[in-house]
């Protein structure tokens, strides 16, 4: 198997620099909508065997050094007790947002085996197929992105209802998060029990909170899960905070191996600041995959430069991949990524 992966996830020494996409499984790829098209989103999450083949698309059109497991952050919300809907053009809908303690109260902690067993069940088929090639990727949300979601029942522009939650009833907040974080803890372990190679954490929305609100109302339930999944595994752990540029420092205190960098900081930078003893991932802006091939080469090699100072570097978007983008322009990035860093030389 390709591993560098996760021996750059470690800090161990490699060959070259490994790359993957976030959202790499998706729309973008005609053979992604061929799938797609007999079937709803959340069915095909449901469906283990075609979940599998979605999964491997990217790794078998585009050479990619990592799988992540078909899913959605949302699913677990569902086997929480939600209705989740997904609308065209909207995006994710729960019609019953949660926002007193009754709701809270109503919230199950879902018994992964029980009522999660598609993902896990996935994950083993995956585990098979990939076997002679790259090492899979499970993930989850982190807590407060996966609160926004049900606080709101949806997106969000301005996160009102959330932080009016977080501001005006802490306890009300934290009572609701203590139970996203202990799902969240036992599905992660679950997905590693079953045979995720390395784990990754959303957090999509961090980049919205003041850096003392991401402190107090965000990290520690990350870091909780973390220091949970340590006691049970020693895959890889993957944090990426979203727009968390300014929340590195804070960030590198999660426990996490990696960090995931959007493209909005300069990864010399940021590496320099969060010192040379964690690896990061990143961080080209996923549209920047349109610039002219010599372009886009240059910052490949950009970024490459950036990423070697640090333990170790996985490259990667700054975030999921855009749904218009065609597949020959990432065909483009991830082949300048083995090119430059030297595979096969
Ligand atoms: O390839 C992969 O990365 C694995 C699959 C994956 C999906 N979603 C599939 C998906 C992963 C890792 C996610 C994570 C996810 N989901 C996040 C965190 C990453 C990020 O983008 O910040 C978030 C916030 C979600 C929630 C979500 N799911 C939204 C907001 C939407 C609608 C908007 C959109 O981008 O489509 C989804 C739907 C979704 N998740 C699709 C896919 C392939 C599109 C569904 C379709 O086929 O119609």
């Amino acid at each position: 198997m390709n591993d560098t992966f996760l021996k750059a996830c470690r800090g161990e020494k490699i060959n070259y620099t490994p790359v993957w996409m976030m959202r790499q499984a998706g729309r973008y790829l005609p053979e992604y909508q061929e799938v797609r098209s007999k079937l709803t989103f959340l069915e095909l999450c449901k469906t283990p065997e075609l979940a599998a083949e979605v999964t491997i698309q990217p790794v078998d059109i585009l050479g990619v050094d990592a799988a992540i497991l078909f899913s959605d952050i949302l699913i677990p919300l569902e086997a929480m007790g939600l209705i989740l809907e997904f609308h065209e053009k909207i995006g994710p809908v729960f019609p019953d947002p949660v926002r007193d303690q009754k709701a809270v109260d109503r919230l199950i902690i879902p018994s992964p085996d029980e009522h999660l067993n598609f993902v896990l069940e996935t994950i083993r088929i995956l585990r098979r197929e990939l076997e002679h090639k790259v090492p899979l990727i499970g993930f989850a949300g982190a807590p407060f992105t996966l609160a926004t979601y049900l606080i709101e029942g949806g997106s969000s522009k301005f996160f009102f209802e959330t932080k009016k939650m977080m501001f005006s009833n802490p306890e009300l907040y934290s009572g609701l998060l203590e139970k996203i974080t202990a799902c969240t803890s036992l599905y992660l372990k679950a997905q590693a029990a079953a045979g995720a190679q390395a784990l990754q954490i959303f957090d999509s929305w961090a980049g919205i909170l003041a850096p003392v609100d991401f402190e107090r109302f965000a990290l520690p339930y990350v870091k909780r899960i973390i220091a949970d999944l340590r006691q049970s595994t020693d895959v890889p752990i993957i944090y990426f905070a979203n727009n968390g540029a300014t929340l590195l420092e804070l960030s590198k205190t999660s426990g996490a191996d990696v960090l995931g960098l959007d493209w909005r900081v300069d990864i010399a930078k940021a590496v320099e600041h969060i010192g040379p003893d964690i690896s990061v991932q990143g961080n080209l802006d996923p549209i920047a995959l349109l610039l002219p091939e010599k372009e886009l080469r240059a910052r490949v090699a950009k970024i490459l430069e950036g990423g070697r100072k640090a333990r170790g570097h996985i490259c990667n978007l700054g975030h999921g991949i855009h749904q218009f983008t065609p597949p020959a322009k990432a065909k483009i990035f991830i082949e300048a990524v083995h090119e430059l860093s030297g595979k096969g030389s």
